[in-house]
């Protein structure tokens, strides 16, 4: 057994444009963030990953950086930042910077200099081709729809960006590239901050060539991701970042990957690569959609069993050679407790049961800003209360195909990003308590917030809130949360999730109903149960209740802390 700190971390993110207002402009900064720490504080988590900070024209929310080394006008100054890590570390709670390596923003200086002719010096930083038969240099459709290319007329040639196209991807080929982008993640480490999550870095690698995807269906752009995700250099150039920098500091690191299992995932994060601590694996997050990429957009029905089967292959392969990254809402995805829980009648008992789910699990949980508190997805009626590029992108996109309104708008409320970055809800005065001074929120704040806000759920002691810091207090005490070993208990079972954990003679067992109507449970024969040892329910229990067989009410969980006799 590898310990390490954060391993027994918890890591709450934040999404700063939506966190706290502290100045009344309607969107929250760093002086905001720093008015919070109390509160994150008592809820127990020991780190906060802060999304983009940097200078940025915003055109997705900070992942367009055009200065790494200051902050964005709108979020503070540096002096306000070197002042929240320091507050932050006062707490003893750490902070991990968002790092977006594979791409710039169209502002950023390089990119200004690349544009400027073929001949400048930093021309080759960034991906520059001719056109082909008088289009696109290839057929890669870019993550917020259209192609990968745009066209630049003073020099007749497109950069490419997988993106939007205020997003030109960085050429990782050029060693200037590397060196700067090492001296830089440096320069912050220096700061003293604590970790990074790096953004898309999956992608920094594109096919040699820039070969066309596989089109049967001639399509003008086609979901081309395995040729710009996941490639073995990738590993080459992260081992590199590792050898030279990250390995001479102390800290935390995950990357964001998307398309790939847990296999591939251990090129990444196993205990000999000396690449990344850990990955944001993106599997279950398609449960509900009809495929990968912009099929995000074909909302299905997900199902138990695949949830089942995607997790416990994760945590078994993980187990003792990586290590987890374990998440159900990021500022990309819906809201959790809406997406697969049920943000209604059973909010507040789902909500508990899928925070159960993450935190038993082996692997560092991650909380997304308001998942403490049930905070639901949005159902905006027009577009124009929508702000994510993406989204907008794909509206546009959609109605230029004849898609129908109404279908595209139930997209947006089932998947948009938006979901997840309305105002954070503190408490139930004006506009949640979000901005000060009669500020106007940059995006329209959710409805129900007089019912779901901080202030309510600290008040309440069986709140969500108060559920999640016995959570996160329960992992401090008890090693086996952390360590022990995932064994998934009546895989077949469609409405009820069952595991053990176990670590020596502790075992936890853990008991999931799933959906909102009653569940019959059946203890697995050879499961030893102490049942005067129930860690945390989202119902009351009687302490010594027999559970060989009982009724689960709907969304209810149990964890068990057994000592085991051989
Ligand atoms: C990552 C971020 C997302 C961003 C994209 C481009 O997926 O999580 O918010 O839009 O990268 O930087
Ligand atoms: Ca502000």
């Amino acid at each position: 057994m590898n310990k390490k700190w954060w391993k027994e971390s918890v890591v709450y993110q934040i999404y700063p444009i939506s966190f706290m207002d502290s100045n009344g402009d309607g969107k929250g900064d760093l002086r905001g963030i720093m008015s919070k720490l109390d509160y994150l504080k008592d809820l127990g988590v020991d780190m906060l990953w802060i999304c983009p900070i940097y200078k940025s024209p915003n055109h997705d929310n900070g992942y367009d950086i055009s200065d790494y080394c200051a902050i964005m006008d709108e979020f503070g100054t540096m002096e306000d930042f070197d002042l929240l890590l320091k507050e932050a570390h006062l707490r003893g709670m750490k902070i991990m910077m968002d790092l977006v390596l594979n791409h710039t923003s169209d502002e950023h200086p390089w990119f200004i200099e690349s544009k400027a002719s073929k001949d400048n010096p930093k021309r080759d930083y960034f991906i520059w081709r001719k056109g082909k038969n008088g289009g696109p240099p290839n057929n890669w459709e870019s993550y917020f729809s259209g192609s990968v290319w745009q066209y630049d007329e003073s020099t007749d040639e497109y950069y490419l960006h997988l993106y939007s196209k205020h997003q030109p991807d960085l050429n990782w080929e050029n060693q200037k590239v590397i060196d700067s982008m090492h001296e830089m993640v440096e320069w912050w480490l220096k700061k003293g901050v604590d970790g990074f999550r790096f953004d898309a870095i999956a992608h920094i690698v594109k096919a040699v060539g820039l070969p066309d995807g596989a089109n049967p269906l001639k399509l003008p752009t086609v979901q081309a991701y395995d040729l710009f995700s996941n490639l073995e250099n990738v590993h080459t150039l992260l081992k590199n970042l590792y050898d030279r920098v990250l390995f001479h500091y102390d800290i935390m690191t995950v990357g964001e990957t998307s398309g790939l299992g847990p296999e591939q995932a251990l090129s990444y994060v196993g205990d000999t690569r000396n690449e990344l601590n850990m990955v944001f694996q993106f599997e279950h997050m398609f449960l509900d959609a009809r495929s990968t990429g912009t099929g995000k957009w074909d909302v299905v029905p997900w199902n138990l069993l695949d949830l089942k089967k995607i997790i416990s292959h994760w945590q078994i392969v993980m187990h003792e050679q990586g290590w987890n990254a374990n998440y159900l809402c990021n500022h990309d995805q819906p809201r959790s407790v809406s997406r697969f829980g049920d943000d209604q009648e059973y909010r507040v008992e789902s909500a508990k049961m899928l925070a159960t789910f993450l935190h038993m699990l082996e692997g560092t949980p991650y909380i997304y800003q308001g998942e403490e508190i049930g905070m639901t997805n949005i159902a905006f009626q027009s577009i124009d209360d929508y702000r994510d590029v993406e989204t907008l992108n794909f509206y546009e996109q959609s109605m230029q195909r004849g898609i129908p309104e109404e279908k595209i708008m139930q997209a947006l409320w089932h998947k948009s990003r938006d979901n997840a970055r309305t105002p954070m809800q503190w408490s139930n005065t004006e506009e949640a308590g979000f901005t000060t001074m009669g500020g106007e929120p940059w995006i329209r704040v959710n409805s129900n917030y007089p019912l779901i806000n901080v202030e309510a759920a600290v008040k309440d002691p069986n709140s969500i809130y108060h559920y999640y810091r016995k959570l996160i207090a329960l992992r401090k005490q008890h090693e086996v949360i952390v360590y022990g070993l995932y064994e998934l208990l009546l895989p077949l079972d469609e409405e009820i999730y069952a595991y053990t954990r176990t670590l020596e003679d502790q075992q936890l067992l853990v008991i999931l109903n799933f959906f909102g109507k009653e569940a019959e449970f059946k203890l697995p024969e050879g499961i030893q149960v102490d049942t005067k040892g129930l860690l945390i329910s989202n119902y009351p229990v009687k302490s010594g209740e027999d559970i060989s067989t009982f009724t689960l009410r709907p969304y209810e969980s149990r964890v068990y802390l057994t000592t085991i006799q051989s």
